[in-house]
């Protein structure tokens, strides 16, 4: 059965316990629907070497990715601060799979949230399109 979007919100806020942040204690956690109807969780995972850190946006749609599903309905992400964005490295992520349509939802609960599209936190931005033009 189709996920509503409040399921995609509270399973995003459920996931967060497996957040592994012994660094910086800040939980974040991102959930993935693709247009296929599957769900994709993901977590931040520090590293002791700091800049290792993965994000939570880039786990849960490496998951996807490498799951072969590849078309982006909506992600979610939920974090430790009132409205956790993106950071910019994810926002590039995002843009080479995210189509001008999909979702991008920053949640704090299912009373709380906010939907955009890539085009609103990432414009003019650097995607396979501009290989694709050379
Ligand atoms: N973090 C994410 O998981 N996603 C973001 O887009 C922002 C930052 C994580 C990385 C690190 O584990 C913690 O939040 C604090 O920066």
């Amino acid at each position: 059965m189709k996920k509503s979007l409040e399921d995609l919100i509270n399973i995003a806020i459920e996931n967060k316990k497996n957040s592994y942040s012994p660094y910086s204690n800040f939980r974040v956690s991102s959930v993935v629907l693709t247009k296929k109807g599957n769900i994709y969780k993901g977590v931040n995972i520090e590293n002791a070497a700091y800049s290792v850190t993965l994000c939570a946006e880039r786990s849960a749609l490496s998951s996807a990715i490498s799951a072969g599903d590849r078309e982006i309905d909506t992600i979610v992400i939920t974090g430790d601060s009132t409205m956790t964005y993106p950071c910019g490295v994810c926002r590039q992520f995002m843009a080479e799979f995210l189509d001008s349509d999909s979702k991008i939802v920053i949640a704090n609960s299912i009373n709380n949230y906010k939907i955009y599209g890539l085009d609103d936190i990432l414009p003019y931005n650097f995607s396979k399109k501009d290989l694709e033009e050379k």
